[in-house]
């Protein structure tokens, strides 16, 4: 694979200048950092493919400027997934629907529904205003790995592999989009993200959630094990949990990932807490970094405290779980 100098910096000109010459550069999204190219352009897309060590089964996602461009792209827009773009975007939400042949099969992996999403960053949403293409981005984190939340995350792992990352300071949102598709007159929420289900069901009313795990990549972004660090993981109710292997591991070699407030009994300088204003939102900001600094830390095994079962809770709890599989 080719090498590069990497470059971070704020200069959209430089970022587009690789975009049109077929590479792909790092952008920053509201959610996650994402690894775009050019998602008309299937040289690119293998690029990523590549970059990312990324299966090319697993469909990446299209980002485009405005809700009015999606049109380009797609059949058909189901009514209720028209409402739910008046509403979010601008945002962390991405829908299934049903693809334009511009798009390249390479994209979707052959599925015949595109995922497709505004991002809200004004950084990136500058560049895309100055491009004549959408672009294909998936996070930007070697395949199964936690997601980039700030330039220097991406910098990290793809120093090298990439020419440039459009650094857009740390995503407020801090997880993935929410996914949803549409089945007849269904609506699917296919992953938990920066979007509550919460909010969607205020504006279209009950919602079925399929997160189904397993393998099976046609279940959208639901490898079972993903997201995951390289130290153990342990996710759950484990307050009791931890005190037990307390007794076996010395002290200096757990670390805690907590909602609100520490765990008693461990050595606090390992312990993460989210957000000690007992945020969700903030919380969710936090979760990524908060799992990379325990991960390059002196600790053998993660335990992280199940959050509450709402707002962004539900996507936080998805996350730890993949990654303690
Ligand atoms: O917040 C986000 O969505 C970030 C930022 C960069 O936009 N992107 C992101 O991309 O999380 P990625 O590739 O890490 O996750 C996209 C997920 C994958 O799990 C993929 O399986 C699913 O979306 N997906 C993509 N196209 C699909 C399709 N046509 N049908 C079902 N699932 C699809
Ligand atoms: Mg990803």
């Amino acid at each position: 694979m080719e090498r590069f100098n990497t470059i971070i910096g704020k200069d959209i000109l430089a970022a587009k200048g690789f975009l049109y010459s077929g590479e792909v550069v790092a952008i920053p999204t509201e959610t996650v950092y994402g690894l775009a190219g050019n998602a008309l352009n299937e040289d690119a897309v293998l690029k990523i493919f590549k970059v990312k060590d990324r299966p090319h089964f697993d469909p990446l996602i299209v980002h485009t400027f405005s809700k009015e461009q999606i049109k380009k792209y797609v059949e058909e827009i189901p009514e209720k997934a028209q409402i739910l773009m008046n509403r979010f975007m601008p945002g962390p939400l991405t829908l299934l629907l049903k693809k334009k042949k511009v798009i390249p099969d390479l994209v979707t992996s052959g599925l015949d529904t595109v995922a497709i999403r505004v991002p809200n960053h004004p950084l990136t949403l500058q560049l895309l205003e100055q491009l004549d293409f959408p672009l294909a981005a998936p996070s930007a984190n070697p395949f199964g790995y936690i997601s980039p939340t700030t330039a220097q995350h991406v910098n990290n792992q793809l120093s090298g592999k990439i020419p440039y990352i459009l650094d857009g300071d740390a995503t407020t949102v801090g997880v993935e989009s929410t996914i949803v598709g549409f089945e007849n007159d269904q609506t699917i929420i296919y992953r938990l993200g920066g979007l509550a289900v919460e909010e969607i069901e205020k504006v279209i009313g009950k919602t079925e959630i399929n997160i189904s795990s397993g393998s099976n990549p046609k279940s959208p972004g639901m490898m079972n094990s993903h997201y995951a660090p390289k130290k153990e993981m342990m996710f759950g109710n484990i307050r009791s949990m931890i005190h037990k292997v307390a007794l076996t591991l010395p002290e200096n070699k757990i670390g805690v990932i907590a909602f609100d407030r520490f765990v008693e009994g461990i050595d606090k300088k390992n312990q993460i807490i989210l957000s000690s204003a007992s945020d969700l939102n903030e919380a969710a900001k936090n979760l990524f970094g908060a799992m990379r600094r325990l991960d390059d830390s002196e600790v053998d095994v993660i335990y992280a405290i199940e959050f509450p079962e709402e707002g962004l809770g539900r996507a936080i709890n998805d996350r730890l779980r993949r990654a303690s599989v």
